[in-house]
């Protein structure tokens, strides 16, 4: 008999942000398994299976070249790949609901039960279900009902797998994770199928960094990982208003306060706001989780995070208009990135679309410019009146700009040379950092008025 080419045979459904690059990860460090990631949008997959990747993260170019057409597929035929694959991973995505019950807070989790339903209809053997995204705790007691529901002697295991990569770091994240997390139900045949998953991590994850625990514990755990790290986040940039008025410095204070090694260092960055397709989704739905199990108080303290979220670009704007003179109509003002973070092109949730929205509203005329993401900004603000223009390089970008606005904490943007910048815009020139990232007087005594986040400004006015 001829010996089966490959040992194992994974399913991946949804080829976005999370799910590609986790299979990615997979497919090149167990070379004897097949990996296969499907998706319903063949624009999506057309685009994996070219040199155009459809997301950019450094390092993930280099190891898809080298697994595609060897152990990496992508397909687009989601019925016969549920068929002949026997362990599958749902990563489709769960937005926040829009409509109904809970829209603005709870997930949409249509995408999701599509999903579910596709697996229940095209399955003819027994399978290993895997979540991937994020989902609100006791989505796998779903999953199982919808699995369970009329296929006989099939049996689905489903299983919890959150994945805790960040993006612009997706692929030293997922090659070195602080931690694997698999969540089963303790039945003999859920323990089998955890051990499963535990043995693809085992070839390169050491063992004691994979955790298993019960399955509601590993869902809740990536919504409350979420949580906190917002939550540090928020608890930064609240203080840095206090900074603002008491002329404290926000830096100063973080390197204080983070060297205390019961606290840590890391994310501590006082900015505009996260940005990003989870922080804000992941708490919403912890918000409202807490709500549905009559717990206001709680919910309460998370909403919090995100209100001071909102509170922190709502603060940046007002600034931005007061500093110049109370008046934006017919002003150029120059984006200086459009992404939610540094080396990625995502935007989702991106603190630059909700602050450019506000100024085009003050009628200032937008410049955006940013190295990856000008044709996500260029969706995202399809339907914003005003003056909107797109220029990639940022030396083009300012030129006759009144201000410049730093939204993204790209690399880029602390090696520009603002003396040329400077030269080429309107007097008096404003630089806004958004992210603290440039060097605050040396952009001062070239000329410009300079108002970083959570640090005394240093301006001639
Ligand atoms: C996050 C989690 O980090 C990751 O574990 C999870 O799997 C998905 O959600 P991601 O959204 O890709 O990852 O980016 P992250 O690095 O966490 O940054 C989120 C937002 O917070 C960004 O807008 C970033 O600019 C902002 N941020 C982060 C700060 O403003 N200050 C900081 O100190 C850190
Ligand atoms: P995430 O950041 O969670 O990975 P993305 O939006 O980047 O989210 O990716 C989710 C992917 O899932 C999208 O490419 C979308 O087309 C795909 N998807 C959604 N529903 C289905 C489905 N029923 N079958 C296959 N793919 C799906």
């Amino acid at each position: 008999m001829k010996k089966a080419k490959f040992k194992k045979k994974i399913l991946c459904i949804g080829a976005g942000y999370v799910g590609a690059p986790s299979m990615v990860m997979i497919a090149c460090k167990c070379p004897d398994y097949k990996v296969t990631v499907v998706d319903i949008n063949p624009q999506r997959i057309a685009a994996w299976n070219s040199d155009q990747l459809p997301v950019y993260e450094p390092g993930l170019e280099k190891i898809v070249k080298k697994t595609r057409g060897r152990n990496l597929f992508f397909s687009t035929d989601i019925e016969n790949q549920i068929a002949v694959n026997d362990i599958i991973f749902v990563c489709v995505n769960t937005p926040t609901k829009t409509f109904g019950a809970g829209a603005g807070q709870a997930a949409d989790l249509q995408y999701w039960e599509k999903t579910a339903r596709q697996i229940l209809e095209y399955s003819q053997s027994s399978k290993i279900v895997i979540e991937k995204s994020t989902l609100p705790i006791k989505t796998a007691l779903a999953m199982e009902r919808i699995l369970t529901s009329g296929k006989g002697d099939i049996t689905f295991d489903v299983l919890s797998n959150p994945e805790f990569m960040a993006e612009g770091t997706a692929m030293n994240d997922l090659e070195n994770p602080d931690r694997v997390l698999i969540g089963s139900r303790e039945t003999k045949s859920g323990l089998t199928a955890r051990e499963e998953l535990v043995e693809i991590y085992s070839r390169w994850v050491p063992a004691e960094k994979i955790i298993t625990s019960n399955i509601w514990s590993a869902e809740l755990s990536k919504l409350v990982a979420n949580a906190f790290l917002a939550q540090r986040v928020s608890s930064i940039n609240s203080i840095s208003a206090l900074c603002e008025k008491a002329d404290a410095d926000i830096s100063e204070v973080a390197r204080a306060v983070g060297t205390d090694s019961r606290i840590g260092s890391k994310f501590l960055r006082a900015g505009i706001g996260f940005g990003g397709s989870c922080f804000k989704k992941d708490i919403l739905n912890l918000v409202y989780l807490c709500r549905f199990y009559g717990l206001p108080e709680v919910a309460d303290y998370w909403e919090s995070v995100v209100k001071i979220n909102e509170y922190q670009q709502d603060r940046f704007i007002a600034n931005v208009l007061q500093s110049m003179f109370n008046t934006l109509a017919g002003k150029k003002i120059c984006v200086l990135g459009f992404a939610f973070k540094a080396d990625t092109a995502d935007t989702r949730e991106s603190p630059a679309i909700n602050i450019t929205r506000k100024l085009l509203a003050e009628h200032a005329e937008m410049v955006i410019s940013d190295p990856k993401a000008l044709d996500n900004a260029a969706m995202d603000l399809d339907d914003a009146e005003g003056q909107i223009s797109y220029i990639e390089d940022p030396y083009r970008a300012a030129v006759g700009c009144h201000a410049l606005v730093i939204m993204t904490d790209w690399d880029l943007y602390r090696k520009l040379d603002y003396g040329k910048i400077y030269r080429s815009m309107v007097k008096p020139a404003f630089i806004f950092d958004g992210r603290n990232i440039i060097e605050h007087r040396k952009c001062f005594e070239i000329g410009f008025n300079v108002f970083p986040i959570g640090k005394p400004p240093l301006t001639r006015l």
